[in-house]
C-alpha cells in the first residue's frame, strides 16, 4: 500500500511512522524510503492478470535497481529487463535466472553482449535486437564463442507520436525514436535473423514508452506484434516461443485513486489480442518497471528554510528542502509532478508553496504544493520509488541520497549516504 496517516496525521509507509524511521535509523535525509512488502504485493497482483498462463514479468532494472528491491521481486518469480552489463550482472547476483532475463538496449558494448551470451547454459533468455546492424554484432559474438544465442526482435511499431499520451522524453515507440527495429525493416530484420546460424528468433518485443494511462496505444503496438508473430508462425520461425509487450503502465502520480488504469488492464488488454490472433500457446511477457516500485517509495527530505518576497506578480513564498534534482530529477527532466506532503500533519490552514531544492538551477524545483502555514520540519515528496534513486547524481558536489528499506513492519536495511569527504576525496584525484 501507498503512504497513509496514522490516527494522529503521522505520515506512514508500510505501517511504519516515516518520522520515526528517519531519526531512528540516523539516515538523515535527503533518503529513500522503500516498502518491500508493498513492491512483492504488487507483483503478486500483476501475476494474477495471467490466469495461469504462461508469462514472464521481466521487472525494468532501470526503474529501481536496489539488491533488495530486485530480490524482493525475483521471490514473486519476476524475471528481469536488462539495459546493461552491470545491470545483468546484478541480477543474476540477485538469483534471478538467466533464462528469465530479457536485454534491451540500442547500443550494447561488445563486452557486454559477450556478458549475456556466456551467462548459464544457453546465455540469457533473449538478446532485444534493437536495430537490423545489431544482427550481424550479435551474431558474430556468439560465433566467437561458439554458443547459439537466443534473440527477440523488438520492433518499433512508428505509432503516431501524438497516439502515445506520454511526455515526448518517454514516448519509444514512435518513427523518430531511436528504440527498435523500424517496422518497415522488420521482414529485411527476420531474414537476416533467419540466415545467421548463432542466433536463434525466440521472441519478438514492442516497448512504446513510459507512463501510458491508458491501454489504447499499448494494445495496438501489441495487435502489430502479434500479427507479426502470426505470419512467423506460419512460414518460419517454429523457435519462436514468446510476445512481449513491454511496461510502461502509468502510475497515478495525481492521487486520484482509481483514475489511471492498473498493471493488469494492460496485461488482459494484451491477453485479449493473444487471444484474438491464436496465438495463445506463446508465452506472453511484459516489462514493467515503474508500476511495480514508484508508489512504494518516497523521498523524504528536511525543510532548510521559507523565502518569502513580495514580487511584482504578487506575494512569492519558497519552501527550500534538502532534496534537490540531483536526488529526484523527474520534475526537472519531465515537468513531472510528485505530491508533496508534511511528514507531520498540521492541522488549520494550508498556503500555496513553492518546493524548491537547493542545486544551483532554476529547474530544482517541483513545483507548487498545498502545505500547511508551518510545514513542519521534514516532507515526503511522494511515488518515488521508480526513476528516482537510480537517476540521481553528484551534480553540486551533493551526496546520493540515503536509502532505507522497510520490510514485515520493521526496517530491513540502510543504506547510508555517501559522504562529502568521499566527494572531495574523489574529485581531488
Ligand atoms: C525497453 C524497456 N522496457 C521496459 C521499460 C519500463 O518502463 P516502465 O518503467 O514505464 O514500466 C522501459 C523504460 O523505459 C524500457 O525502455
Amino acid at each position: 500500500m501507498p503512504t497513509t496517516r496514522s490516527d494522529v496525521g503521522n505520515l506512514l509507509l508500510g505501517g511504519l511512522d516515516l518520522a520515526a524511521v528517519v531519526a531512528e535509523t540516523g539516515a538523515g535525509t535527503p533518503s529513500y524510503v522503500y516498502d518491500l512488502d508493498a513492491i512483492a504485493a504488487e507483483a503478486r497482483a500483476l501475476a494474477l492478470a495471467f490466469e495461469g498462463a504462461p508469462h514472464l514479468v521481466a521487472y525494468a532494472v532501470k526503474a529501481n535497481s536496489a539488491g533488495l528491491v530486485l530480490r524482493a521481486l525475483a521471490g514473486e518469480g519476476c524475471g528481469a529487463d536488462v539495459v546493461s552489463g552491470a545491470e545483468l550482472a546484478l541480477a543474476l547476483a540477485c538469483a534471478i535466472p538467466p533464462d528469465r532475463i530479457v536485454y534491451s538496449g540500442v547500443a550494447k558494448l561488445d563486452p557486454e553482449i559477450d556478458r549475456a551470451i556466456g551467462c548459464g547454459e544457453r546465455g540469457i533468455g533473449a538478446i532485444q535486437l534493437e536495430s537490423v546492424e545489431e544482427i550481424a554484432r550479435v551474431e558474430a559474438r556468439a560465433a566467437a564463442q561458439g554458443r547459439r544465442v537466443r534473440v527477440s526482435a523488438r520492433i518499433n511499431p512508428a505509432a503516431p507520436a501524438s497516439s502515445l499520451e506520454t511526455h515526448a522524453h518517454i514516448a519509444t515507440g514512435h518513427d523518430e525514436a531511436k528504440f527498435g527495429i523500424p517496422i518497415d525493416d522488420v521482414g529485411a530484420a527476420l531474414d537476416r535473423i533467419a540466415k545467421a546460424p548463432h542466433v536463434e528468433l525466440v521472441g519478438l518485443s514492442v516497448h512504446i514508452g513510459s507512463q501510458l494511462t491508458s491501454t489504447g496505444a499499448y494494445a495496438a503496438a501489441a495487435r502489430e506484434v502479434f500479427r507479426i508473430a502470426r505470419h512467423l508462425r506460419g512460414a518460419r520461425a517454429a523457435s519462436l516461443a514468446f510476445v512481449d509487450t513491454g511496461g510502461g503502465f502509468g502510475v497515478d502520480y495525481e492521487g486520484t485513486r482509481g483514475a489511471v488504469v492498473r498493471p493488469a488492464d494492460f496485461v488482459r488488454a494484451a491477453r485479449v489480442i493473444q487471444r484474438e490472433e491464436g496465438l495463445e500457446d506463446l508465452a506472453l511477457y511484459v516489462e514493467p518497471g515503474r508500476s511495480l516500485v514508484a508508489a512504494h517509495g518516497v523521498l523524504v527530505a528536511r525543510v532548510v528554510q521559507e523565502k518569502h518576497a513580495t514580487g511584482r506578480s504578487g506575494e512569492r513564498r519558497w519552501l527550500m528542502i534538502d532534496a534537490g534534482m540531483n536526488d529526484l530529477i523527474r520534475p526537472a527532466l519531465y515537468q513531472a509532478r510528485h505530491r508533496i506532503v508534511p511528514l507531520v500533519a498540521e492541522r488549520g490552514p494550508t498556503l500555496p508553496w513553492r518546493v524548491v531544492g537547493p542545486v544551483c538551477e532554476s529547474s530544482d524545483d517541483f513545483g507548487e504544493h498545498e502545505l500547511p502555514r508551518a510545514p513542519g520540519e521534514h516532507v515526503a515528496i511522494l511515488d518515488a520509488g521508480a526513476y528516482g534513486f537510480t537517476m540521481a547524481s553528484a551534480y553540486n558536489g551533493r551526496a546520493l541520497p540515503a536509502e532505507i528499506f522497510l520490510a514485515g513492519g520493521r526496517v530491513a536495511h540502510v543504506s547510508a549516504r555517501a559522504t562529502e569527504e568521499r566527494w572531495v576525496r574523489e574529485r581531488l584525484m
